[in-house]
C-alpha cells in the first residue's frame, strides 16, 4: 500500500504507473460498505486512490465534527489487507483547501433543497467542494459512491455534469449488516441498546416498500413513527418520499413512477440515514 499526504507525492507516483484511476473519497472509519466499493474500483481500473479525509465544511454542527469517529492505522490494515497496490491518499486541509477551508457556494435546484439539504443547511456545498478539489485534482476515470447517502450521489453526479468533470461517477448499492442495519460509520458511536433499536429503522422501511395501489405518504409515515417507537431511544426526523431524478418529496405515490423512501432517524444522539426503492407488487 502507498500512503501519501499530499497531491503532489500522487502526481510523482501516477506518472511512473499509467493506467486508468479509480477513486473512492471517504471520511475513514472504513466499514464494509467502503471497502465494498473499493473491491469495485480495484476491479474496473489499473489503480485505485481511497481518500481519506474528514471535511470539515460538510458538517453544520461542530459538535458532529468533533465526535465524528476517527482510526486510520486500523483503515489502513484493512485496506491493505485488500490489496497491496492501493494509494492513500490522507491530506491536511491545506492540500485540498490551499487558499481557506470554507465551502463554495453551488446551485444544485431541487437535488439538494429537501431532506439532508433542508436539515443539515450548508452540507451539500461542503461536500460538492471538496469532491470538486478531489475530482480536479486527482482526476480519475471513475470515482465511486455508495446509495445510502443517495442525495450525495446524486448531488454529485449533478456536480460532475454541471462542471464537466468528465468523471464516471458510479453508484453502489447499500451495504447492511446481517440485521439490516446500513452500514455507517455513525454505527459505531451506537452504545448496545441503539445498535439493536437501529434494526428497527431499516426492518420498518422493508415493510412500506412493497404497495399494491396507490399508497397515502401521511399513512406511511404514521406507520413508520408507530413502528420505531416501540424503541424509546429512536426518534424520526424525517420521512420524505421522492422520485430519485428530482429528489422532490411527494404527498401520494402514484403507480407507474419510480419512487425511493427516505428517512432520518436519530437513535439517541446519532444520527441515520437510509433509504428503500418502493416497489409496486
Ligand atoms: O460520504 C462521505 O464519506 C463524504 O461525504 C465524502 C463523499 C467523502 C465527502 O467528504
Amino acid at each position: 500500500m502507498f500512503v501519501f499526504s499530499t497531491y503532489n507525492q500522487i502526481q510523482k507516483h501516477l506518472k511512473k504507473n499509467s493506467g486508468t484511476l479509480g477513486l473512492v473519497p471517504t471520511m475513514g472509519s472504513l466499514h464494509q460498505g467502503h471497502l465494498s466499493l473499493v473491491q469495485k474500483a480495484l476491479a474496473d481500473n489499473d489503480h485505485v486512490i481511497v481518500s481519506i479525509f474528514i471535511n470539515p465544511t460538510q458538517f453544520n454542527n461542530t459538535n458532529d465534527l468533533k465526535k465524528y469517529p476517527q482510526n486510520i492505522a486500523k483503515d489502513q490494515e484493512l485496506l491493505n489487507s485488500i490489496d497491496e497496490k492501493i494509494i492513500v491518499y490522507n491530506p491536511d486541509a491545506g492540500d485540498l483547501y490551499p487558499n481557506q477551508v470554507i465551502a463554495k457556494s453551488y446551485d444544485f435546484g431541487s437535488l439538494a433543497f429537501y431532506m439532508e439539504g433542508a436539515f443539515r443547511p450548508g452540507h451539500f456545498n461542503g461536500v460538492a467542494t471538496v469532491v470538486e478539489a478531489l475530482l480536479r485534482k486527482l482526476k480519475p476515470n471513475r470515482a465511486y459512491f455508495g446509495q445510502k447517502d443517495f442525495q450525495q450521489l446524486r448531488v454529485i453526479q449533478l456536480l460532475n455534469s454541471q462542471l464537466e468533470l468528465g468523471v464516471e461517477i458510479i453508484g453502489c448499492h447499500t451495504v447492511r449488516e446481517n440485521d439490516g442495519l446500513a452500514m455507517s460509520s455513525r454505527n459505531q458511536m451506537l452504545n448496545k441498546e441503539e445498535r439493536k433499536a437501529a434494526t428497527l429503522i431499516y426492518k420498518t422501511l422493508e415493510k412500506l416498500s412493497v404497495y399494491r395501489d396507490q399508497r397515502n405518504i401521511s399513512q406511511m409515515k404514521a406507520f413508520f413513527i408507530k413502528n420505531i417507537a416501540k424503541e424509546k431511544c429512536l426518534k424520526l426526523e424525517y420521512f420524505f418520499v421522492a422520485n430519485p431524478n428530482e429528489l422532490i418529496p411527494v404527498k401520494k405515490i402514484k403507480p407507474n413512477k419510480n419512487f425511493w423512501l427516505y428517512v432520518s432517524v436519530y437513535a439517541g444522539k446519532t444520527r441515520l440515514i437510509d433509504n428503500t426503492e418502493l416497489k409496486r407488487l
